[in-house]
This record gives C-alpha cells, sequence and structure tokens, in this order.
C-alpha cells in the first residue's frame, strides 16, 4: 500500500517514558478482566489525544475517526473543557446531592434547554447502561406495566437489565434477562423487505410494534426503546415516518416511548441536535451518555415532569451522578458545541464525506451500502452487492490495512462487516479528503 500524509498538526507529543505495549498487554491479561478485547492484530497504544490526534507511545499520529467510540465529542482534551474540569479538580472534586452545589442545576437547566416539549428534568447517572435502566424503571414505575419493546440489532448496554434491551447475540450472555422484553423486526432498508424506493416503509415496519403489542402483551405496555440512529448494530437509519408510527402504537397502548441518544445525540447527526428530530418524535424518555462528557463518565436521563413525579415515591440517589466535576466538564462541551457550531460541521463534512464514499462506491464493489447522517457514518463491506452476503474476512482487512495507513475507525453490525465511522465533531474536510485517500488504499487492497 502507499502511504498516504497525514493533514498537518502543530501539536508535539510529550516524550512517553511508561511501560511498553507489550508490558501493558502483560499486565492486561494478567489483571484485567479476560472478556475484553483489542483492536487489531498487534493492539495499538494510545499515550496522547489533541483535537482529532491520537498518539501512541512512539509519537506516531493517527486521526481519529471513532471518537473513543462516540464519547469524544468535542475533541481530544479540548481546552475549554479541560479548563473547566481543571478550575473545579481545584475547589471541590466531589460532593453528591445532599448538599447544594450551582455545578449539577446549571448544567440540569443548560441541557434540558436542548429539548423540546415537556422534557425537562434531568437525572444524571454515570453511563449509557445505567442510563436506559433508569428509562426503563421510569416507564414500568409510571405505567405500572411490565412488557416492554425493543429493536432487534438495537444496543443499550451490559448491565443485567439493559442487557435484556440489547437484541445482538454477540453482546448477550447465556444467563436469564430481558424479562418482558419483545424485539421488533428492525426497520432495515438495506437488508429488510421494506428498501428506500418504498415510501411507506415506515410505516409497513411499524406495523410489527402493533402486531407485538396485540399478540405479545397484555394489551398494555410500559414502553418502547429504540436507539435514534442504531449505532453498535452498525449505523442503521430508519426510514422516515419509523418511529412515528412505531410510537403512535405504542402510545395507544398506554406505553412511553424512550429514545436512547448516546451515540445520536448533541448535534451529530449534522440537521438536528438529538437524532429522534430527525424522525419527527417528541419521546417521554431521552438517555444520553458517550459524548455528553467529552469522556467525563457521565449518562443523563431527560424527562417530563409528569413521568419524574413516578420516581419519587421512594429516594433517588446517585453518588457520582452529577458530581461537580463531571457536571462542570459537561456544561463546557454544551458550549463548545454552541460556540463552534459543531452540529453544523457535521452537517457539513458528513455530506463532504457521503459523497466521498459515494465515489469510492463506484470504484469498489465491496461497499454495498452508505448510510448515515452527519457524522454518524456507516459502511457496509458485502462479498457481492446481489447477494448482500457480509464481507466479514474483508472488512476486517480494510479496518486493518486503515490502522496501518494512519486512520483508527470502528467496526460493526451483527457480522462485524460495517466500518464504522463517527469522529469528534471537530472533524474538517482536510481530515475526511485523508479519510476517503486511506479508505481508497485499503479498500483496493483487500
Ligand atoms: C446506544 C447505546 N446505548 C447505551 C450504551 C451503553 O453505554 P455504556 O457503555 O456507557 O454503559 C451504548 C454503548 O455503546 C450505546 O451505544
Amino acid at each position: 500500500m502507499k502511504s498516504i500524509p497525514l493533514p498537518p498538526c502543530d501539536h508535539t507529543p510529550q516524550p512517553y517514558a511508561g511501560p511498553s505495549a507489550a508490558e501493558v498487554l502483560a499486565l492486561r491479561k494478567e489483571f484485567l478482566n479476560p472478556a475484553i478485547f483489542h483492536y487489531y492484530k498487534q493492539p495499538v497504544m494510545i499515550v496522547e489525544g489533541k483535537a482529532q490526534w491520537l498518539f501512541d507511545e512512539t509519537g506516531r499520529r493517527y486521526l481519529d475517526g471513532i471518537g473513543g467510540i462516540v464519547t469524544v465529542s468535542c475533541g481530544h482534551c479540548h481546552p475549554h473543557v479541560v479548563a473547566a474540569a481543571d478550575r473545579q479538580n481545584h475547589l471541590l472534586q466531589h460532593t453528591t446531592t445532599i448538599y447544594l452545589n450551582p455545578n449539577l442545576p446549571l448544567y440540569a437547566r443548560d441541557l434540558a434547554a436542548k429539548f423540546p416539549g415537556d422534557l425537562k428534568v434531568v437525572y444524571l447517572v454515570n453511563s449509557g447502561s445505567e442510563a436506559n435502566d433508569l428509562a426503563l424503571l421510569m416507564a414500568r414505575a409510571y405505567t405500572g406495566c411490565y412488557d416492554l419493546i425493543a429493536l432487534r440489532n438495537g444496543y443499550h448496554g451490559g448491565s443485567q437489565s439493559t442487557m435484556g434491551l440489547t437484541s445482538h447475540s454477540t453482546w448477550k450472555f447465556n444467563v436469564p434477562h430481558g424479562f418482558g422484553v419483545q424485539y421488533s423486526v428492525l426497520p432495515d432498508l438495506y437488508r429488510g423487505p421494506y428498501g428506500p424506493d418504498d415510501p411507506d416503509a415506515g410505516r409497513k415496519y411499524a406495523e410489527d410494534v402493533r402486531s407485538l403489542v396485540m399478540f405479545g402483551s397484555s394489551g398494555k405496555l410500559a414502553g418502547f426503546i429504540a436507539e435514534s440512529i442504531q449505532g453498535v448494530g452498525g449505523t442503521v437509519v430508519y426510514p422516515d415516518g419509523y418511529l412515528r408510527h412505531a410510537y403512535a402504537h405504542v402510545r395507544a397502548a398506554g406505553g412511553l416511548c424512550i429514545a436512547d441518544e448516546v451515540q445520536a445525540g448533541f448535534g451529530r447527526t449534522g440537521t438536528h441536535y438529538w437524532g429522534f428530530e430527525t424522525q419527527g418524535v417528541v419521546p417521554d424518555i431521552v438517555t444520553l451518555a458517550k459524548g455528553i462528557g467529552n469522556g467525563a463518565a457521565m449518562g443523563a436521563v431527560v424527562t417530563t415532569p409528569k413521568i419524574a413525579q413516578a420516581l419519587s415515591t421512594r429516594i433517588h440517589f446517585n453518588t457520582f451522578g452529577g458530581n461537580p466535576v463531571a457536571s462542570a466538564q459537561a456544561r463546557a462541551v454544551l458550549e463548545v458545541i454552541d460556540r463552534e457550531g459543531l452540529q453544523a460541521n457535521c452537517l457539513r463534512v458528513g455530506q463532504y464525506l457521503k459523497d466521498g464514499f459515494q465515489r469510492l462506491a463506484e470504484k469498489h464493489s465491496l461497499i454495498g451500502d452508505i448510510r448515515g447522517l452527519g457524522l454518524m457514518l456507516g459502511l457496509e463491506l458485502v462479498k457481492d452487492r446481489r447477494t448482500k452476503e457480509p464481507a466479514k474476512e474483508e472488512c476486517a482487512q480494510v479496518f486493518e490495512a486503515c490502522k496501518d495507513l494512519g486512520l483508527l475507525i470502528g467496526k460493526g453490525g451483527l457480522w462485524g462487516n460495517t466500518l464504522r465511522i463517527k469522529p469528534p465533531m471537530i472533524f474538517s474536510t482536510s481530515d475526511a479528503d485523508f479519510m476517503l485517500a486511506v479508505l481508497d488504499e485499503a479498500l483496493a487492497s483487500a
């Protein structure tokens, strides 16, 4: 493969003096959970990050096309975010809601201002799994019902209850979970029975939600959960009208509609601040994490005052949720997204990338489908465009070749044949040019 020059960067990484990559790998093997995995045959060790750049222990620079798995929304070590966390770290690192501290309510106010309708009550937790767990509790406590509908191919977390919402064999242990959860047909325009040329596909796919209410529940639901765009499942964007019709069936059965915005939120889709807005719906409960804090361990649930009331019959307490440092950091993230116009950037650079992917598809028959919104994009690779046989091995090769050429991206979908592109939202068109040139070379080598 021919090497491709990285776009310029004026950051010089510090000399690294810690343990070698081999030593770190050995430490992981000896002391860490054996089920963690690493990307690449020869794992990459990352010791420093700046904006859209990552550096390994030798000072080698990589373009980050996945953002710490859709988490580094504003870019690595964004100065405004770092300064906010630093200031708070020197002032007071921790207190909980048993005392008053301004950071949590100020953040909650700023976050709530980003939501439409009555979505004005904020709960802060520590992860996406915890947020979905709480949303589940809320829906059941509010409705007094048990049954839930989730979507096939969805990912909602790794805790016991969120594993039950997840519908992806890769992520499910063979233990009891998912009580009361059923999985509706995935509205997948690429592989499902209704394709992009069917203007009524959204309504047709949503019929399965109605069918599950009728045949798989008492007729009453606690709720329905769906990612606004599926992330782990391989960037699956639903047809227009899907959530509108699905929500109508759920609400007719008394259920609440939960939007999992853990990956799609905070302007990443480009046209809207929240992914659910691209479907023209307003959920009853929204769950957030990942990009919320640019790396702070944080999650949130946003709902209406009426639904929140259902959780006030008991005390709700969370030791770290809304910790003053995390709240300060997350507030700085909201400011950066607004000040730097990152949502508009996602729209512009996302479209630029998509146009480039179309050109690559004319050249490389491995590309079966190009999908996504803004800077939440996916390329599904297939062996044959007619049979759509997943090109799992080829995808692994492309993935590996991208890394060798200096580009880090993600991989997903049930067969691991979808390249996931979700860089920090500051990504530029010259970064996109580099990514396209690397993918061109990597696809040619597979
Ligand atoms: C859509 C979605 N929801 C929930 C989660 C779980 O978040 P966490 O890993 O912070 O628990 C993830 C994680 O990948 C996710 O992608």
